[in-house]
């Protein structure tokens, strides 16, 4: 985890961003207004479950989706603001990558040629120049120059993911989104490519955005944690003081469902477990958003939306009851899914 800089290499305020469904008769409010910066050199991680608008924030942020209302600053610069020739070159330091390797590479294309393209569709030097700087890519990521001469389908899923990680540096990016990246990988590689991420932060001075479902990757990866639920952030700040003692209910019941490191003994006594599905982003929940599986909600949380407050310094939480003395170590009061 390299060192902090002051000034944030982004900066989203308000952020909402919003689709048509199939039908065009309704919205689905993907990002329903987020605000955070993320801090040159560091790894900021999204989680939450599925549909909750991860994807939609990262893709975002590498401008591969406008917002339909909200301000995003890239260094200072407001994207909206400067010139289509700017923005082309400005775009190369954002870069993005899936979860599926396959769907990411062509199976017709050579490896070395899937890693040279986009710096050939940036014009970026002659095509021995591109060639080499792809094989350079690949050898950085851990793989030999030959495995550009190979085809996807002769590769594995962890080398695949490299040569993904080997496209994305060829054009030098400052900023890295990493969208559930060793979701598909077997758990026995996934601390190498993790390994993997963490080495290329430190050489390159890399920032990244890291969105997964998995509590136990961002955790051990994330200086930072956003914790998303129906397009919101429910809970954001440091990691280890966030997984020592969450400030929002969603997080302590995120938490609760990870596998304990700990002997049975020294367990949580009771899981919580989040009951039903995650309501649809068309038409989310009055007030708290979290209210219909929250375990402490009261008859205001469903009138009164929670104010996004910074309760102490650099944590910042949505729950009108956060901070108070006794809040979630009490006995549920409505919902209660203990077993
Ligand atoms: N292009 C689109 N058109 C219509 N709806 C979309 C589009 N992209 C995303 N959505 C919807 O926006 C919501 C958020 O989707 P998103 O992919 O950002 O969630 P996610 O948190 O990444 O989920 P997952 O963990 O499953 O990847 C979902 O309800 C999704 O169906
Ligand atoms: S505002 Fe109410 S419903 Fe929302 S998380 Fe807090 S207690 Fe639960
Ligand atoms: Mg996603």
């Amino acid at each position: 985890m390299a060192a902090l800089a002051e000034q944030p290499i982004v900066s989203v305020r308000d952020l909402v961003v919003r689709f048509p469904t199939q039908d065009r008769r309704a919205t689905v409010k993907a990002i329903d207004g987020v605000s955070f910066d993320v801090r040159a050199g560091e790894t900021f991680g999204i989680i939450g479950e599925s549909g909750s608008g991860k994807t939609t924030v990262g893709r975002t942020l590498v401008f591969l989706q406008p917002p339909t209302s909200g301000t995003m600053h890239h260094d200072g610069v407001d994207a909206a603001s400067i010139s289509t020739r700017e923005l082309r070159q400005h775009r190369r330091d954002y870069q993005i990558i899936f979860q599926d390797p396959n769907a990411a590479l062509n199976p017709r294309m050579s490896i070395v040629a899937s890693v040279m393209e986009p710096l050939k569709l940036a014009k970026s030097g002659t095509a021995s120049e591109c060639r080499a700087r792809a094989i350079a890519a690949l050898e950085r990521v851990g793989l030999a120059p030959e495995t550009g001469d190979r085809y996807p389908h002769q590769l594995s899923g962890g080398q695949k993911q490299r040569v993904l990680i080997a496209r994305a540096l060829t054009l030098r990016p400052r900023l890295l989104v990493c969208d559930e990246v060793v979701a598909a990988l077997d758990m026995s590689i996934r601390g190498d490519v993790l390994n993997l991420f963490a080495e290329l932060q430190r050489d390159f001075g890399l920032t990244y955005v890291f969105i997964t479902h998995d509590l136990s990757v961002v955790s051990h990866i994330s200086d930072r944690i956003a914790v998303m639920y129906l397009g919101r952030f429910m809970e954001m700040g440091p990691t280890e003081p966030m997984m020592a003692q969450p400030l929002h209910p969603y997080t302590e019941a995120l938490l609760s469902a990870e596998p304990s490191p700990l002997p049975s003994d020294l367990r949580q006594p009771r899981r919580i477990v989040l009951q039903g599905e995650i309501p649809s982003p068309i038409d989310p929940p009055s007030g708290c958003r979290f209210r219909t599986r929250c375990r402490y909600a009261q008859p205001d949380c469903a009138t009164t939306e929670p104010v996004w407050r910074e309760l102490t310094p650099g944590r910042f939480v949505a729950c009108h009851y956060a901070g108070q003395p006794g809040f979630m170590s009490s006995q549920p009061t409505h919902h209660g899914s203990a077993s």
